[in-house]
């Protein structure tokens, strides 16, 4: 009797890892955007996609010693909600002088993604996000 107690204790301690194991790794974060009002899937799609824009579009002036005057920034420069809010209120000083203006609002959506994705609080101990 107590040796089936054990075997089911110990079943159910190893059914309630392996649950946990699945929810970790088949989790998709989600961003609400407070522009669209819509919640968006951060998946590779749109987060590779937004990399490269950022590179070719943000990166160009935001890079280590640049002369354009431009800080540099990396994806953890900002909070999650930090970077919403820089896409949202665009009131940084290259989206108000038109440096923003050859990339679309499709454009702008996947590179919050991207950023977003990365941002700085995205560092999570209980999955291995960060360690690529
Ligand atoms: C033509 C050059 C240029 C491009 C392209 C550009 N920026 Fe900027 N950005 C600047 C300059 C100049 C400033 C003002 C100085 C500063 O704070 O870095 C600025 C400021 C910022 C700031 C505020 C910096 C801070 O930490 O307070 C953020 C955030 C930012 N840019 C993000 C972006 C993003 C995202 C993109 C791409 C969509 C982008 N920038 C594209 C030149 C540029």
């Amino acid at each position: 009797m107590e040796k089936k107690i054990a075997v089911i204790a110990v079943t159910a301690a190893f059914l309630a890892l392996l649950s946990h194991a699945l929810v970790f790794a088949g989790e998709t974060a989600y961003r609400f955007d407070p522009a669209t009002q819509s919640s968006r899937a951060m998946e590779y799609k749109n987060t590779w996609e937004g990399y490269k824009l950022y590179q070719s579009n943000c990166k160009s002036c935001h890079f280590r010693g640049n002369e354009r005057g431009a800080q540099f920034l990396d994806t953890d420069s900002r909070t999650m909600r930090g970077w919403n809010a820089v896409f949202y209120k665009k009131n940084v000083r290259c989206a108000r002088d038109g440096s923003w203006a050859k990339l679309s609002p499709e454009d702008l959506l996947v590179i919050n993604d991207y950023l977003y994705s990365k941002a700085y609080d995205t560092w999570d101990p209980r999955s291995n996000k960060s360690c690529g």
